[in-house]
């Protein structure tokens, strides 16, 4: 079983926390880290950042965009087309491939965001795969709106959630509100590493309590 991790927004820790997912999870069973859809290139790969910190297997990106861009923009900007067919048949060919294999599927930005210009959303395919998925938020200002949003829009969809993740420095009020008020399960924190490397998202994974809910979604 896969999962999927995605945020709040943009930039809000989805690859970071899906680096420590794969890190702890790899102590129990066989996860691989997969950013379907990714763009922004020419200023790194999600894909390098997961496998220099967490050392489990990445598959390469279906469609990887070199400008830092909504995908719908970016694909355009290289006259291509994000084709969600071809995503679904991805994701059934890794599957047979390696049945034991558990995929940590990164999302891009948000969750409403357009992947091509039908209007098509990260959102739909979410719907279309049907699989759980965990939160990335951040703690501090501003994220209860955020998270409940994004929440809300998981469950409208009929889409499970496992929990979220918060990023950033303690915040026990922000951590309370989104709990009680989204009614779901924070799984952990992740407080800010400096150096952000290997070793100390390991040692911060141990605070994290995934194991439970994320190895069975994986099992
Ligand atoms: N807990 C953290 N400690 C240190 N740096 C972090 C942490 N979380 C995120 N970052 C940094 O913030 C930026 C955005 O995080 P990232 O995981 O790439 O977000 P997203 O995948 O949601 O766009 C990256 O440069 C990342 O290294
Ligand atoms: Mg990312």
């Amino acid at each position: 079983m896969s999962f999927f991790v995605v945020g709040t927004d943009t930039e809000i820790g989805k690859t970071v926390v899906s680096a420590m997912i794969c890190a702890k999870l790899a102590d129990h069973g066989r996860p691989a880290y997969w950013k379907p859809v990714a763009s922004g290139s020419s200023e790194g790969r999600d894909v390098e950042d997961v496998a220099r910190l967490s050392g489990v297997e990445v598959i390469d990106e279906t469609y990887l965009f070199r400008d830092p861009l909504s995908p719908h923009l970016a694909a355009r900007s290289e006259e291509r087309w994000v084709d969600p067919a071809s995503l679904t048949q991805r994701y059934r060919e890794l599957l047979e491939e390696a049945p034991d294999r558990g995929l940590v599927i990164e999302g891009i930005g948000g969750v409403h965001v357009p992947l091509n210009d039908d209007g098509y959303l990260w959102s739909d395919w979410m719907q279309e795969l049907d699989l759980p998925s965990v939160v990335v938020a951040r703690s501090t200002l501003g994220t209860i709106n955020h998270t409940l949003m994004t929440l809300e829009c998981l469950r409208s969809r009929g889409l499970k959630i496992l929990g979220v993740v918060l990023n950033g420095p303690t915040n026990p009020e922000n951590r309370s509100a989104i709990r009680d008020f989204g009614k779901v399960p924070i799984l952990g924190q992740l407080l800010p590493l400096d150096p952000l490397e290997g070793e100390g998202l390991k040692i911060s994974s141990k605070t994290v309590d995934l194991e439970g809910k994320l190895l069975a979604a994986l099992r």
